[in-house]
């Protein structure tokens, strides 16, 4: 049986086998050990952040990046893959259309492309601010130099979001060609940190080559790390990749590890992702209750979503951002929870703010 105090005590003290054994026990759960698990995880966010649910404006700008991820549908390699990058105008566009619908966050997202220099990323984030000062800038654009995640820094962003993806050297492997290593990414996760952003980790679930083992490695050094925020959604096999033909997984083991990840990080920024609504129609809906408190509509130009197709059969590439973004708040409003479009801070900083 899985006791949620149990649970609780083994992610945050637990050593690797602790946490290996526990990972496969949730793994086979039956549903009521889940439903008490889910609402032991909803109970842990409460003291924080209430029922509120933060959204953030997505904003995926750039469907070019350098690197070949063996599992991303944007890889360079990808002779399919239909490209596009915004300017800085219609970026800004994106984020007043966003601002006007009530926003207070954008998330910039997009592949490694070195078409964007500092100084275009310094411009498009210090515009931003300028244009909304009010509001909280993530960037998620990948490996850079300590110097250059200070410049955007100085420049007016507030967070970034860099999955680690696994924390296991082989299995960093099988995802990532051998130009890419796990140290380096680990390096940008500290380095951000000791700038000062509210970082953002994170893996796949389900990918290829994952095991108990490894996840309970993710665990670890998410503990380690105590990042602001972690994202993590199911792995969903992409046609144009290596893994074309791998079964899509269902949402159930992303909610239970969404469940343990609450328990361990209670303060954590954890976002019901895209990929879980993709899996599962309710998908998000589900992973709110199981302890999940972000969601990331996407602000996006429609013409150019169904090029940012990191995964097949991603959902929301066809809707305008309110369209989107009704459907979306109606949603979480009547699965009994608060959609709040303030900045949605990580609870340290909001405390350490109040006492400035
Ligand atoms: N380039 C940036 C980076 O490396 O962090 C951000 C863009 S990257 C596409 C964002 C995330 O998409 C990755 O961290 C990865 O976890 C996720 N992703 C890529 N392919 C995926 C797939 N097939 N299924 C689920 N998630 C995927
Ligand atoms: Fe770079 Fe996917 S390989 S964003």
């Amino acid at each position: 049986m899985l006791h949620a105090a149990e649970c609780t005590d083994i992610v945050r003290h637990g050593d690797k086998p602790a946490l290996a054994a526990l990972i496969a026990k949730a793994r086979l759960a039956g549903e009521t050990e889940r439903a008490a698990l889910f609402n032991a995880a909803d109970a842990a966010r409460r003291p924080y952040y209430g029922k509120n649910v933060y959204f953030r404006g997505l904003i995926e700008f750039t469907s070019y990046c350098k690197n070949d991820c063996y599992y991303c549908g944007i890889r360079a390699g990808n002779r399919n893959a239909r490209h596009y990058r915004l300017t800085a105008e219609e970026i800004w566009a994106c984020a007043a259309k966003g601002y006007a619908l009530g926003f207070r966050t954008f998330v910039l997202q997009g592949g490694e492309d070195p078409w964007y220099t500092d100084a275009r990323i310094c411009e498009i984030v210090s515009g931003l601010k300028e244009r909304h000062a009010d509001c909280a800038v993530t960037l998620s654009i990948g490996e850079k130099s300590f110097e250059s995640y200070k410049r955007y820094y100085d420049a007016g962003a507030d967070r970034f979001l860099l999955r680690h993806e696994t924390a296991n050297d082989a299995h960093y492997r099988l995802l990532h060609p051998p130009e890419l290593s796990l140290a380096h990414r680990k390096q940008c996760l500290y380095d951000l940190r000791a700038i000062g952003y509210q970082v953002g980790a994170g893996f796949m679930v389900e990918s290829p080559g994952q095991t108990d083992e490894t996840l309970a490695e993710d665990f670890l050094f998410l503990r380690e790390l105590q990042p602001h925020m972690v994202g993590i959604g199911p792995f969903v096999p992409h046609h144009d990749t290596r893994y074309a033909g791998l079964p899509t997984p269902t949402a159930d083991f992303t909610l239970v590890l969404l469940s343990l990840l609450r328990l361990m990080l209670p303060k954590v920024l954890l976002p019901a992702t895209t990929a879980l609504g993709t899996v599962d129609p309710l998908g998000r809906e589900k992973g709110l209750r199981a302890g999940a408190n972000v969601v990331m509509p996407n602000l996006s130009p429609v013409t150019h979503r169904k090029d940012y197709m990191l995964y097949d059969n991603k959902i929301c590439t066809g809707e305008e951002a309110a369209e989107c973004l009704q459907c979306l708040s109606r949603r979480i409003a009547s699965a009994g929870f608060i959609p709040d479009f303030g900045r949605g801070d990580h609870a340290d900083r909001v405390e350490k703010a109040a006492r400035a």
